[in-house]
């Protein structure tokens, strides 16, 4: 079913405000999910902090099968936590790396991932590699296998990276992580919300994500998803007596769901309005959700194409709700501010969040255009004629 445009603006009452195409760092909520947190906040105001998480009890743990059923998953391999760099580190620093241990990553792996790799492999004296690109501008498959041996402990790509349109080949990716029986560990943050996501198709072990995102949730909010039978087999670089009970003097029980990933204290308005922008995304159909954004932003690439001057930077053989560019006329970061002057929402992407791509395409800041299922075919017309005005094309 397709996307009822006049339902889902109403529902937005933000778009009455601005020209919203900074989907990719915050995307406008619903009412719905303000009016869950603002709730939830009042409550909190008049019965106090943890009888209002009591009394929402239902409501919280609802978020865990909102999680679970847009990712197909149990849910009890689902962790709530504050942002997807927490739910990706919480993974990712569970692993007990060896030296010569190899950690295989994309091009365009997100520069807080990249770190983290960096900081273990100079802790651990692993070595962390990141896979070529194919043709299209994906990470190659074929390199990934190529480069498979028994020293590969964990294979982490991110999904849509924070600066372009490019889609990586998540399931292809899965496939070969799951051949070679090598943990798989997938950055969903720019994709959740935004395109189908299904662990059991795409055959990751792990996937983190963000609520504010392309799900349209509210900010500090973010989820880990790790497959069941990984769980027992990773233990958290960090516990406390959520994720586990002290037993004993000298002893402590880890728990054995997702939730061992957790920490006891959360933004519970955050938990429940995550919960609800889920449930939004799901009752709109993922499926028509992608469908809907990658024709804008189709119409948009052909839209900035027309420009004089204008050049549009993305990559990737499937491409998705960001559109990048630069502009001759116009540094990128002058651009930004002109546009969000004229009430224009855009980022700015630059060489700090994704230095290896960024470099080698010898780019240091782009515009980043992200539209959502929201936004109107008139306001990308517009968007682009704001574009030709402030670079000055007659
Ligand atoms: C690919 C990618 N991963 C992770 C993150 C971090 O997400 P969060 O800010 O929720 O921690 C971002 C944020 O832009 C991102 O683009």
């Amino acid at each position: 079913m397709a996307i009822d445009l006049a339902r889902v603006r109403a529902d937005t009452p933000g778009l009455s405000h601005v020209l919203h195409l900074n989907n990719a760092g915050a995307a406008l909520p619903p009412s719905v999910v303000t009016e869950a947190v603002i709730g939830h906040l009042r409550r909190e105001a008049e019965i106090g902090g943890y009888e209002a998480a009591e009394e929402a009890e239902g409501l919280l743990e609802r978020s865990y099968d909102a999680v679970a059923q847009l990712l197909n998953c149990h849910r009890e391999e689902v962790a709530v936590v504050e942002n997807a760099t927490r739910a990706w580190d919480m993974a990712f620093y569970a692993f007990p790396f060896r030296p010569g241990d190899r950690i295989l990553t994309g091009k365009a792996e997100y520069a807080s991932n990249y770190i983290s790799f960096l900081q273990v492999a100079r802790r651990t004296g692993a070595v962390v590699e990141a896979i070529e690109d194919d043709e299209y501008g994906q990470i190659s498959v074929a390199a990934l296998e190529r480069a498979i041996d028994k020293r590969v402990k964990l294979i982490a790509l991110t999904h849509v990276p924070t600066n372009g349109g490019l889609i990586n080949p998540a399931a292809e990716v899965g496939r070969v992580a799951k051949a070679a029986g090598i943990p798989f560990l997938l950055d969903a943050c720019q994709s959740a919300g935004q395109l189908p996501l299904d662990v059991e198709g795409i055959g990751c072990d792990m996937l983190s994500a963000t609520g504010r995102k392309f799900l349209r949730g509210p900010r500090a909010i973010g989820f880990l998803y790790v497959r069941r039978d990984l769980i027992e087999k990773l233990e958290p670089p960090f516990l406390d007596l959520h994720a586990a009970t002290w037993t004993g003097p000298d002893r402590y029980e880890i728990r054995r769901d997702a939730r061992r990933f957790e920490n006891w204290e959360v933004n519970f308005a955050g938990k429940i309005g995550l919960g609800v922008a889920i449930e939004y995304a799901l009752e709109q159909g993922l499926h028509a959700i992608a469908a809907r954004v990658q024709k804008l932003a189709a119409e948009l690439r052909e839209l900035l194409t027309a420009i004089p001057g204008v050049t549009v930077r993305d990559k990737g053989r499937d491409r998705c709700g960001i559109v990048t560019f630069t502009a001759e006329r116009m540094p990128a970061e002058e651009l930004q501010t002109a546009l969000a002057r004229r009430r224009i929402n855009t980022s700015l992407t630059t060489t700090s969040s994704t230095l290896l791509d960024m470099t080698e395409r010898h780019l240091t800041a782009m515009v980043r255009a992200s539209v959502h299922y929201y936004n109107s075919e008139e306001e990308l017309e517009r968007f682009a004629a704001a574009l030709a005005d402030l670079i000055c094309v007659p």
